[in-house]
């Protein structure tokens, strides 16, 4: 019986992450379910927004399922010290498991190309793989600092860590298209030079059959939603992919749609790309399609059942192409999604 530790967090995490929990049940009714504290919430209930009580239940996890951290513009949870907001709870979870890649897919299923704000032939059969270094860079160097009208954070990166993530999007283009692009700023940044090389190295030596070329940050953030279907996988260091994986969400037409999983050295987490969404949280109407894709994600990658996570997400592409929800233009809210999901499930494929 497979042991899946859920973090709902706050914001819209709880709502999404009952929805992805009830599809999950549905499709492998032998997974156990422990749910626990992260973010804000954790930090109102236990004094930390990763508590000791979350960090244990992750030893003997076969995966973990995350809702989203976070407050509003506006939340006392920014003021607080560094290491006490939501964010620093998400940021510590992912370390402790040591997942430093990051697969973000994006993708338009046949038939809803309608959904995106492109132009049909534009957003037609796109399907990207954005596959973000998740531990590292600007992110979690400690030589970082806030004095007086002075700041500043480090953007490191070892061979080490840039190989072990490479050759994460490397085995992932052998089973897609067999096509790379490394994005960096290498025309500016010692860091980017540094990546590109150990990059190119790194196909040179173990990935021959791999097309790998090399683009500037700014170049994609225009081409990923100008020209997308010249992308198969876009491996990135972790700030690149956090930008471009949310502008790349325009592809499908929300963020509601983009879910991941992050891999590495033990349990995978699996979580959407989206945030905690004040503006519309506790309304019921939060689009779960990202967060059950995710569940869909967890079950192929990190307990290795593809045929039930193929399920789901057939199931997510006819429940929108039914009624989509109200990000998308439709009138769905997060309930009846989830029930045409459910419904959707026991169609037979034809
Ligand atoms: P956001 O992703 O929460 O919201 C951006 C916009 O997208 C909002 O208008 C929101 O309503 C909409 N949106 C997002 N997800 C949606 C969904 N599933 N259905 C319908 N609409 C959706 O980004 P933000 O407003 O910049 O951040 C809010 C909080 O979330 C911040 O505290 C931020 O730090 C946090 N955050 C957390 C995560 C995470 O937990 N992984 C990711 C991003 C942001
Ligand atoms: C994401 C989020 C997080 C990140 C924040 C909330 C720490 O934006 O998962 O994309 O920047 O990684
Ligand atoms: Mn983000």
């Amino acid at each position: 019986m497979p042991k899946i530790v859920t973090l709902p967090g706050d914001g819209i995490g709880p709502e999404v992450t009952a929805a992805a929990v009830e599809v999950l049940r549905e499709v492998a009714p032998d997974l156990t379910f422990e749910e626990h504290a992260i973010g804000g919430m954790a930090y109102e209930a236990h004094g930390d927004p990763f508590p000791q009580r979350t960090r244990d239940a992750l030893a003997d996890a076969d995966a973990v399922l995350l809702g989203t951290v976070g407050g509003a513009q506006n939340s006392p949870w920014n003021s607080l010290p560094r290491p006490m907001r939501p964010e620093s709870g998400l940021l510590a979870l992912r370390k402790a498991l040591g997942c430093y890649a990051n697969m973000r897919p994006v993708r338009v299923q046949p038939g809803l190309e309608h959904l995106s704000p492109l132009k049909p032939e534009l957003a037609r059969g796109v399907d990207i793989l954005i596959v973000r270094e998740l531990l590292g860079g600007v992110y979690f160097d400690q030589d970082r600092s806030l004095d007086g009208g002075t700041a500043y954070n480090t953007m490191r990166y070892t061979t080490l860590e840039v190989e072990r993530v490479a050759r994460m999007a490397f085995w992932a283009a052998e089973q897609r298209k067999g096509r790379v692009t490394s994005v960096d700023k290498a025309n500016v940044l010692e860091v980017s030079e540094l990546w590109r090389r150990d990059v190119q190295a790194l196909r040179d030596r173990s990935y021959r059959s791999i097309h790998l070329n090399h683009e500037y940050v700014d170049s994609v953030a225009m081409l990923i939603v100008s020209d997308p279907s010249r992308y198969d996988v876009i491996v990135t260091e972790n700030l690149f992919g956090d930008i471009l994986s949310d502008l790349a969400a325009v592809i499908p037409g929300s963020l509601g749609l983009m879910p991941s999983a992050s891999l590495g050295d033990g349990a995978g987490l699996f979580e959407p790309i989206h945030g905690s969404a004040p503006d519309i949280a506790g309304k019921g109407i939060a689009n779960p399609a990202a967060a059950i894709m995710s569940a869909a994600m967890l079950l192929r990658h990190g307990l290795k059942r593809s045929d039930a996570a193929n399920q789901i997400e057939r199931a997510v592409a006819l429940a929108l192409r039914e009624e989509p929800t109200r990000d998308l233009g439709g009138r769905a809210d997060t309930k009846s999604f989830t029930n045409a999901v459910l419904e959707a499930m026991g169609t037979p494929v034809g």
